[in-house]
């Protein structure tokens, strides 16, 4: 039918037609390449605890972490980030640093058990400390070089252990620098640092806190994690990281902050990093359980919008999910 507006040039719903169009035009992808899944190990045996706020999260006691190894194989996923949860916590986190750590063992039970896992490790001293701060604490806060010392003794036990590739997240200023050295005087200069460059004080690890039991038992991270109002303070942590020798970038959390990812993509040439933290992963999930919203839409849109804002890597608690729901199409 012919219309007033038959003469119109520019139609972008021409690109839209149909789902075949749709793809040919797609700028991004989610690959499940792309996807690192965060495991909870705990001491203790025969465990395996659903964590409250984080529906089909678990924590694994080492003889039963075959269960999820298996389970991310299944669905393709090969890449994990571990945190562990010790038996005994001090006011300075000796299970971190020994080599018979919680994180150690289950290093070493992975590496044996499954050569084709990469093993990434949290480096980070709060879920080891009895204050749950990340770091040693002198007069009421934590202190920056002191806690470098702890940070590169705990890199060395875990490239001991056979760790591929360690992620320090405790924000202490010189830690690449500090780690990068740790690891190069032990004969590790081949392990690459993936920091948690930058990453905010932020109300979505609220969950993360209950899975790792590492909530400070006194005020708050805020002398160490970056204020959330801030973007150009994001950009000068990560240059720092790159001068002090990181591998990959890290932008945390992910979802309220695909302003930063983008302009940490913009001003580096590293490969860049988020993490789709837990109180992310815990929204989708309440309200999927309502009822509310499509739960694997949902993932997928927040996902790719990940990979728009122009992450390489996500890590993500549903990285099993959403490459089981990729293997499918
Ligand atoms: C610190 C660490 C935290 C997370 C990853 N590493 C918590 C924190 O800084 O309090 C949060 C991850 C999440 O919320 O999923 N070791």
């Amino acid at each position: 039918m012919n219309s007033e507006f038959d003469q119109l040039l520019s139609r972008p719903r021409r690109l839209r037609r149909n789902e075949n169009i749709r793809r040919l035009v797609r700028e991004t992808y989610l690959h499940r390449d792309d996807l690192i899944a965060p495991v909870f190990v705990i001491a203790g045996s025969n465990i395996k605890n659903e964590i409250p706020s984080m529906p089909d999260v678990f924590q694994y006691s080492i003889d039963r972490l075959n269960e999820e190894m298996d389970a991310l194989l299944k669905a393709g996923i090969t890449r994990v980030i571990l945190f562990g949860i010790p038996a005994a916590k001090d006011e300075v986190g000796s299970d971190a640093i020994s080599d018979d750590g919680i994180i150690q063992q289950a290093i070493r039970y992975i590496k044996q058990t499954y050569s084709d896992i990469f093993v990434i490790t949290d480096v980070c001293m709060c879920e080891y400390t009895d204050h749950g701060h990340c770091g040693i604490i002198v007069d009421g806060d934590v202190h920056n070089d002191q806690t470098l010392t702890y940070l590169q003794r705990q890199v060395v036990s875990h490239a001991k252990a056979g760790a591929d590739m360690v992620a320090p997240s405790g924000m202490m200023d010189g830690m690449i620098s500090a780690i990068r050295t740790g690891l190069n005087d032990h004969g590790f200069n081949s392990i690459p640092i993936m920091s948690y460059a930058v990453k905010y004080s932020s109300a979505f690890y609220g969950p993360f806190r209950e899975a790792a039991d590492s909530t400070p038992h006194f005020g708050d991270r805020k002398t160490y994690q970056m204020d959330p109002a801030n973007v150009r303070e994001g950009i000068k942590e990560a240059l720092l990281d790159v001068d002090e020798g990181a591998d990959i970038i890290m932008v945390k959390p992910a979802l309220a902050y695909l302003d930063i990812i983008s302009m940490v993509k913009e001003n580096t040439l590293l490969p860049v990093a988020c993490y789709n933290v837990s109180g992310e992963y815990s929204m989708i999930k309440a309200a999927a359980q309502k009822g509310w919203i499509d739960e694997d839409k949902v993932m997928m849109e927040s996902l790719i919008s990940m990979k728009r804002a122009g992450a390489d890597i996500i890590i993500t608690y549903f990285a099993k999910q959403a490459s089981s729901l990729l293997n499918k199409v």
